[in-house]
C-alpha cells in the first residue's frame, strides 16, 4: 500500500510571488481562505523576503493577521534571513522555510548569496525557529536544471542535502525550478539522495514547464515513497530570477491524479478550483 500523500498549497507564494500586479491584500486573503477549506494539509501563505526583491510578497506580515486559520491546516511560510524570522514569529507563522539552491548562479541571483554563505545564514535562524517550537523545512532549489547552467549532475544537491540535515531541518524539499526534470531525471535524482535522507523527510517541488511534473510526481510518490508534494491552485507559480520557468503543477491536476491512482487524498478540487478563479479573474 503506498502511502497518503500529502498536499502542500503554495499558490499563495510561488504562484503570487510571479504575478505582475500586486494584489490588494483582501483578495489574498479569501484566496488563502477557501484553500483551508479544500482539504489541502499545507499552505505557504507568503514569504517574509525583501520587499525590494520581491514587491508582491510585501504584505505577508498583514495577511498573516486576516486569513482565517483552519485547525489541521499548517500555514507557513518563506525565510531568507534573520529579518525575515523576526517578522514570521511576529506574524505567528506556524512553520518556516528556508531556501538555497544546487547551483550557485541561481543561488547567487535569488538571494544575493554562496551557497555556503546561505547555509551559515541558516544557522542562527534555525536555532531560533527550534527554540520557538517551529519545523523548518530547506528547499534546494535547481536540482534538475538551471536556468543560468543548465543540466546539473544528479548529485549536485548532496552536498547541500548533508548540510540541511546538519542544520536539523525537519523537511527538505527537492525543486524543479525551471520545470524541465522528466521521470527519469527524477529517479536518478532520488536514488542518490534516498540513502543520505528518508523518503518520510523529503518534499518534491516540480514546476510545470514541460508538462512532466504531475508524472514526475507519480514516480516520486509510487516508486520511492515520497509523501509530500508542493503544488499551487490553477497552476499558478514561477520564481521571478528563473526566467522561462512556468508555474508550478496545478493541485487541481496532481489531485486528481492521485485520486485516480486510488491515493488515500481528500482534496476538495471544485473548491481549489474556485479559489483558482478568483485570482484568474483578476485583472
Ligand atoms: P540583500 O540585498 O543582499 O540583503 O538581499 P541585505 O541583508 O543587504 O539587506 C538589504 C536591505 O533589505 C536592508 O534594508 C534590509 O533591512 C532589507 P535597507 O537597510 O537597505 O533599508 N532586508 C529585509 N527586509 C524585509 N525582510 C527581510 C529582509 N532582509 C533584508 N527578510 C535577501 C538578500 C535574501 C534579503 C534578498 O535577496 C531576498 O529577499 N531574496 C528573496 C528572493 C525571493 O523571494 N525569491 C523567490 C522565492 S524562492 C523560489 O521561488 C524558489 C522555490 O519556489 C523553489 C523552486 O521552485 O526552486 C522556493
Ligand atoms: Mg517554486
Amino acid at each position: 500500500m503506498s502511502v497518503a500523500p500529502r498536499i502542500l498549497e503554495v499558490g499563495p507564494r510561488d504562484g503570487l510571488q510571479n504575478e505582475r500586479s500586486i494584489l490588494p491584500l483582501d483578495l489574498k486573503v479569501r484566496f488563502v481562505d477557501l484553500l483551508s477549506d479544500s482539504g489541502v494539509h499545507e499552505i505557504e501563505v507568503g514569504a517574509f523576503v525583501s520587499p525590494r526583491w520581491v514587491p508582491q510578497m510585501a504584505g505577508s506580515d498583514e495577511l498573516f493577521a486576516q486569513i482565517h486559520r483552519r485547525p489541521g491546516v499548517t500555514y507557513s511560510a518563506l525565510v531568507p534571513n534573520e529579518i525575515g524570522l523576526d517578522r514570521a514569529l511576529a506574524a505567528q507563522v506556524e512553520k518556516i522555510a528556508v531556501f538555497t539552491a544546487a547551483s550557485e548562479t541561481f543561488n547567487k541571483r535569488n538571494i544575493n548569496a554562496s551557497i555556503s554563505e546561505s547555509i551559515d545564514r541558516f544557522r542562527p535562524v534555525l536555532s531560533r525557529s527550534h527554540e520557538a517550537g517551529l519545523p523548518v523545512r530547506g528547499y534546494i532549489s535547481t536540482v534538475f536544471f538551471c536556468p543560468y547552467e543548465g543540466q546539473m549532475a544528479p548529485d549536485a544537491h548532496l552536498p547541500v542535502v548533508r548540510e540541511l540535515l546538519e542544520l536539523g531541518t525537519e523537511e527538505i524539499c527537492l525543486a524543479d525550478t525551471v520545470g524541465e526534470a522528466r521521470p527519469d531525471d527524477v529517479r536518478r535524482v532520488l536514488e542518490q539522495v534516498l540513502p543520505e535522507c528518508g523518503a518520510d523527510r523529503l518534499a518534491m517541488h516540480f514546476h510545470d514547464t514541460y508538462g512532466h511534473a504531475t508524472e514526475n510526481a507519480l514516480v516520486a510518490w509510487r516508486e520511492f515513497g515520497i509523501a509530500v508534494f508542493d503544488s499551487a491552485a490553477g497552476g499558478l507559480g514561477g520564481c521571478p530570477y528563473a526566467e522561462g520557468a512556468q508555474g508550478n503543477v496545478s493541485t487541481e491536476a496532481l489531485v486528481n491524479a492521485f485520486q485516480a491512482e486510488q491515493a488515500d487524498l481528500e482534496v476538495d478540487v471544485a473548491r481549489v478550483r474556485e479559489a483558482a478563479r478568483l485570482i484568474r479573474d483578476t485583472p
